[in-house]
């Protein structure tokens, strides 16, 4: 099996940045894969399954728990989808995509035009929700289609003989995915399924219970919806967990990108740009020929996060974690703003 898992000691927070300097940059990209549909499945109501090898037959890179990839669709849209397989399976990824249709497009464009034998380009796998291997306990809460990074943290833990439970709330019973392969890994005592239609639940979902019957040393992991994960946090929070020992991921943001001007200083490109109240750091950056790496455009990649020299950032990302933000040390310029008269960033 191949495992790159983070062990207690070396992690701070779920959405730490991959690279080692904290910055994602330009190199991301210039090492796309291109990989073809090899087998698309219907898995529950509104989410399909699609496998993906590279196109030449070689390995694919070996992946961890809670990895993603960015997809590019082949419309100019570029998406991140967890990588939900085995990671023992060299030449095969698997990812869980649901269909959104009052999002930008990115999940109905796959649903509608992504078909086995189409050629698409793919970043290598980047984790920004490692798993703790070494826990003592683990808590898995899935909202909807946020089961895809905790399936594969599930077959991590299972493979290691580590406790975990999972709790797995969609909002009716045929948009459970994937239950078949959680109940093999889980076991019927470790794994909680809730569905908002069902007449007559075995259970309420109930997180805050949950957390404290766990061990003190429980490490919690959440994905799915924004107010699915809210109240999972603050239910760790009531329970008393620490903060560095709740993990997440967000897949979505719904940012506003508009507010009020302010200049840019890009002291590498030794550049200045005033941001108007309707244009983001990136946008007007660009126009001033400076090159800014983006992909979701929406605060939840990391692909733009740069360091911050001078200025008092307003963040609006999901990518760092509130204690990241907090330094104000790099700041994503898709969506974040400058509450200061001057910003100086590191591009
Ligand atoms: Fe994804 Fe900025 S491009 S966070």
């Amino acid at each position: 099996m191949t495992v790159d898992f983070h062990t207690a000691g070396e992690t701070a927070g779920a959405r730490g940045p991959a690279r080692s300097d904290g910055l994602a940059g330009f190199d991301e990209d210039a090492r796309l894969l291109e990989v073809v549909v090899t087998r698309r499945r219907q898995v529950a109501d509104g989410v399909v399954a699609l496998e993906l090898a590279r196109i030449d037959g070689a390995p694919l890179p070996p992946h961890a728990p809670g990895s993603h990839v960015d997809l590019h669709l082949g419309n100019g849209q570029v998406r991140q989808y967890s990588l939900c397989g085995d990671p023992d399976d060299a030449f095969r990824y698997r990812l869980g995509i649901l269909r959104v249709d009052e999002s930008r497009g990115g999940s109905r464009h796959v649903h509608t035009r992504v078909r086995e034998g189409l050629q698409l380009l793919m970043s290598p796998p980047k984790n920004n929700f490692p798993l703790v291997a070494d826990a003592r306990h683990t808590l898995l809460f899935a909202g909807g289609i946020g089961i895809t990074p905790l399936l594969a943290m599930a077959r991590g833990l299972a493979r290691l003989g580590r406790p975990f439970e999972i709790h797995y709330r969609a909002r009716s019973r045929t948009r459970l995915a994937f239950v078949g392969e959680l109940l093999d890994l889980a076991g019927p005592d470790r794994l909680t399924c809730y569905a908002d239609d069902d007449p007559a639940p075995a259970k309420a979902f109930a997180a805050e219970a949950a957390i404290r019957r766990a061990d003190p040393g429980v490490h919690v992991y959440v994905c799915g919806p924004r107010g699915f994960m809210d109240h999972v946090e603050e239910a760790a929070r009531r329970a008393g967990v620490p903060e560095e020992r709740v993990h997440e991921e967000n897949f979505t943001n719904d940012v506003d990108l508009t507010g009020t001007p302010f200049t840019v200083v890009a002291a590498r490109s030794n550049v200045t740009a005033r941001v108007a109240a309707d244009r983001t750091i990136a946008e007007t950056l660009r126009d001033s020929g400076v090159q800014v790496p983006t992909s979701c455009e929406t605060g939840v990649c990391g692909t733009c996060l740069t360091k911050v020299l001078a200025g008092e950032p307003d963040h609006r990302d999901v990518f760092q974690s509130p204690a990241q933000q907090r330094t104000d040390a790099a700041i994503t310029l898709c969506c974040s703003r400058s509450r200061s008269e001057e910003l100086v960033v590191d591009i």
